[in-house]
């Protein structure tokens, strides 16, 4: 699907050793990339885009470690890279990467990162991994993505990911914030996927295939509640017409904050769902949402 290589832009770029009069010195940062794009939602959440490195593969939902270089230590001077797993939030045919994020106004990193803009360089180690992949769970019917916050992005990955509605005949994504804003990164993806022609055809008639379940819990919206409340009492099924979520037919992958995945895990577990892992594929696979 790409129609260029990689590397195009990193190739346009001068070596470091070629300093003209003109030419600035390369920064060296390890494992640098450089961003493309920034977007700011709130002024909680911002996602940007990056270049990829040549050499890295991975599978959609993965996360990686990303940052920038720390402050000087005030002893020595020695700036070492101050680094937080992020799950790249683009799919694996991109071409650049994406990462959403939280701002942390007292956060080591985010405080930093949120300053980002397009042509600063930040930090990529290109070693992903991660269990919010569709390698970890045994075939089924429909597949359920739930997230709160930030812990959308490796769905944002598997959305726009083919595989995803080739393996599923049903795929619910379901996001819970605080308020209508904080649902903007998952709404406008959502928009984007029903308005690209090349994904019309996976969506199958009607775009059926995919529904999307956006849910507020501090400020009105169509859909109030956390999403485990309106499992547990049932307001899901009947809001989508589906009777129950069986290990038969159902599989999940839940990302969010240590509460929602506990609580989750307590609510698939009752269904009858047990965890997978690479290893070990079965119905549903938890992962943490990275703050920094
Ligand atoms: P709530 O407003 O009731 O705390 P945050 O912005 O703090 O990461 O939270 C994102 C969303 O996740 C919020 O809407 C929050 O609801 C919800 N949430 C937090 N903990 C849980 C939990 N244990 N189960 C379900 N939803 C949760």
């Amino acid at each position: 699907m790409l129609d260029r290589p990689l590397d195009a832009k990193m190739t346009e770029q001068k070596p470091v050793n070629d300093l003209t009069a003109s030419a600035k010195p390369v920064p060296t940062l390890p494992d640098a990339q450089t961003v493309t794009e920034v977007t700011h939602y709130t002024d909680r959440l911002f996602s940007f885009r990056c270049t990829r490195p040549q050499t890295l593969r991975f599978r959609s939902g993965e996360f990686v470690m990303i940052g920038l270089m720390g402050d000087p230590d005030p002893k020595t001077g020695k700036q070492k890279p101050l680094l937080r797993a992020y799950s790249i939030a683009s799919p694996s045919w991109d071409e650049e990467l994406e990462f959403y994020s939280i701002k942390v106004q007292d956060g080591p990193l985010t405080s930093k990162l949120q300053h980002i803009q397009p042509g600063d360089q930040i930090i990529l180690r290109p070693k992903p991994v991660g269990t919010l992949v569709h390698d970890a769970l045994l075939p089924g019917k429909r597949l359920w993505f739930f997230a709160t916050g930030t812990g959308f992005a490796p769905f944002a990955s598997l959305l726009r990911d083919p595989q995803t509605y080739e393996d599923y005949e049903q795929v619910i994504v379901t996001h819970t914030c605080r308020d209508v804003a904080e649902l903007t990164y998952s709404k406008n993806l959502i928009e984007n996927l029903r308005n690209d022609e090349l994904m019309q055809e996976l969506l199958g008639d009607g775009l059926n295939k995919l529904t999307y379940y956006p849910t507020t819990t501090r400020e009105e919206s169509p859909k109030m509640g956390r999403i485990t409340h309106l499992l547990q009492d049932g307001t899901v099924f009947k809001d989508l017409g589906i009777e129950g979520i069986s290990a038969e037919t159902d599989r999940a992958m839940v990302c969010g904050s240590m509460g929602l995945n506990m609580d989750l895990k307590d609510i698939l577990e009752g269904y009858g769902l047990e965890e997978g892992a690479n290893s070990d594929p079965k119905h549903y696979v938890v992962e943490k949402a990275f703050v920094g």
